[in-house]
């Protein structure tokens, strides 16, 4: 090792390469690295995404009568007793998960989140939900409540907007009896325990 500060985070359970930057890396580095990121990844994955989300436990409101992460919450409870399958009971959980901090693209967010672990199917409907959820904005000022038609015809139509309706517009209801965050923890390392499967580069 170096005489650079180490961190206080370094673990001695771990080996780490000596070297501070990619381009001393050599083989030797990049086998330490190669050898540790998958038990890395299984203790670490899932329990990172579920932190992500229970961040938010105590956040407040800008109006809605539960905060995003108890509507995230309720969302997985409801697909979960409709006897929903894991990936989409995880998806129903997850899709709302950067709501807050990539409001905009949020749908997109959950999408690439997920996209190594689920299928074409999910993926597509994570990242289309915001747009077809508007159908329900009945009365809303500026949204465009048809935006969804763009995608008419489409294999993942009609699961999407199925989604929206019984897993997302009236999960905001403070009287919905929701499970506590630690139900869905098995559902959520067993997805992200899976190999992640390639993901296409980037146009
Ligand atoms: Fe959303
Ligand atoms: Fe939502």
């Amino acid at each position: 090792m170096s005489d650079r500060q180490q961190s206080r985070l370094l673990d001695p359970n771990w080996s780490y390469v000596g070297k501070a930057t990619l381009d001393e890396f050599g083989a030797a580095e990049w086998q330490i690295l190669k050898a540790q990121r998958a038990p890395y990844m299984a203790e670490q994955h899932a329990n990172q995404v579920l932190r992500l989300l229970a961040a938010s436990k105590d956040d407040p409101t800008f109006g809605y009568q539960v905060n995003n992460f108890r509507h995230c919450i309720q969302s997985a409870t409801m697909a979960l007793a409709d006897g929903r399958p894991e990936d989409y009971v995880v998806a129903a959980l997850l899709h709302d998960i950067g709501f807050i901090a990539c409001t905009p693209t949020h749908g997109a967010f959950s999408a690439r989140l997920l996209a190594p672990f689920v299928g074409d199917d999910l993926v597509w409907m994570l990242e289309r939900h915001q747009y077809f959820q508007a159908i329900h904005f009945h009365d809303h000022p500026d949204v465009d409540r048809f935006a969804r038609e763009k995608w008419r015809g489409h294999p993942h139509f009609a699961m999407t907007a199925e989604f929206v309706a019984k897993y997302d517009q009236n999960t905001i209801d403070p009287g919905i009896r929701e499970l506590p965050i630690e139900a869905f923890e098995p559902m959520v390392k067993h997805v992200f325990a899976r190999p992640p499967r390639a993901i296409p580069l980037p146009d």
